[in-house]
């Protein structure tokens, strides 16, 4: 069985997050609503490396602290490991996030500057009481180190002295002390040299082969998450609009705006670059007052009539993949 027909971890249902834009000065006194996550349904299967794509303000961190109860829905269900999040208690879900963990494009903002890295390891496993003694403690820390390729010394520096390389290792490591079924990876490489990217890509791989975790992986940049995924999502302004293994989301896109992903990747001729540029014209439309009928029809090369009335539902045309777009129908 591939993992893309494994067990489901983490499923999302309808799930919207709304979040109130308070009245300002150029608002005329009307409180807002930006549409950050507007329906959102998809699923995770154990083991499964499942890549979220879109572009800048689309909602995918959004979804990815829904997912792990950094968020709660406007409406909606999460659900982890057949469990709905929302209805646990706080101390429910604590416990419930030991087996989760997500790691920040900006790993400063996850590690504490003051903390010396010994000690930023150190902490969750007195915390959540994992080793028995304190030589099981520093064990536990000298292996961790190890999955990552992390030399000891630099247990003894504090965060800044580290490159950011070194410190989204570090990051990863302390995520990795608490055995987890489930990663958010958020942009985890995009703030990083293009050489210790693919470095830390490659150990995100082979953690995952190694301890088989669940992986979100959200990019802006198809390219990066396509190289690690199994099944893939496209957002666009709150919504998924296309979803579908990695190689029939490359090979057999379908909606316009994942095509216009696909052609937006640099290829080496730059005449053709450029023509291939066109084709995704104006600007991302506003999450506070998305426009009516299919979010993407003001850019889109093929909207037709119905496209600005109604919605387009998000269909299953076979073999897994899903779209929303009228150019396309059902299999069933
Ligand atoms: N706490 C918040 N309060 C108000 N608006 C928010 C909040 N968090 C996110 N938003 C808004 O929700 C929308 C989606 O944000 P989100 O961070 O999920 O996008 P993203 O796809 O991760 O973007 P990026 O690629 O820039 O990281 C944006 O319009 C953002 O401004
Ligand atoms: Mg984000």
């Amino acid at each position: 069985m591939g993992k893309a027909e494994g067990q489901v971890l983490v499923k999302a249902e309808n799930l919207k997050r709304y979040f109130r834009v308070e009245a300002g000065l150029f608002s005329r006194g009307k409180a807002r609503w930006v549409h950050a996550v507007d329906g959102v349904n998809l699923h995770i299967r154990k083991k499964e490396i499942f890549g979220l794509v879109g572009e800048s303000g689309c909602g995918k961190t959004t979804v990815g602290k829904l997912f792990l109860g950094l968020e709660r829905p406007t409406s909606g269900s999460v659900y982890f490991d057949g469990v709905d999040i929302s209805k646990l208690s706080r101390e429910e879900l604590r416990k419930l996030r030991r087996e989760m963990g997500i790691v920040y494009q900006h790993p400063q903002s996850s590690l504490n500057p003051r903390m010396l890295i010994e000690e930023t390891l150190r902490r969750p496993i007195e915390i959540h009481k994992l080793a028995k003694n304190e030589q099981e403690k520093k064990r536990m820390i000298l292996d961790v180190l190890d999955e990552v390729g992390i030399e000891r010394y630099l247990l003894e520096r504090y965060p800044h002295e580290l490159s950011g390389g070194q410190q989204q290792r570090i990051a990863i490591a302390r995520i990795l002390l608490l055995n987890p079924k489930f990663i958010v990876l958020d942009e985890p490489t995009s703030a990083l040299d293009v050489l210790v990217q693919a470095h830390v890509l490659n150990i995100l791989s082979n953690l995952h082969e190694k301890f088989g975790f669940s992986y979100l992986f959200i990019s802006h940049d198809l390219d990066v998450v396509e190289h690690i995924s199994d099944r893939m999502a496209v957002m666009y302004v709150g919504k998924i609009v296309e979803l579908a293994r990695k190689k029939d989301l490359r090979r057999r896109a379908m909606h316009p705006y994942t095509r216009s992903l696909l052609a937006a990747v640099p290829i080496p001729d730059p005449r053709k670059k450029m023509k291939k540029r066109e084709i995704l014209r104006g600007e991302v439309p506003s999450a506070i007052s998305p426009p009516r009928g299919c979010r993407f029809h003001p850019r889109c090369p093929h909207a037709m009539d119905i496209c600005r009335k109604k919605e387009p539902k998000f269909k299953d045309v076979g073999g897994g993949h899903y779209v929303a777009c009228y150019l396309f129908k059902s299999s069933r």
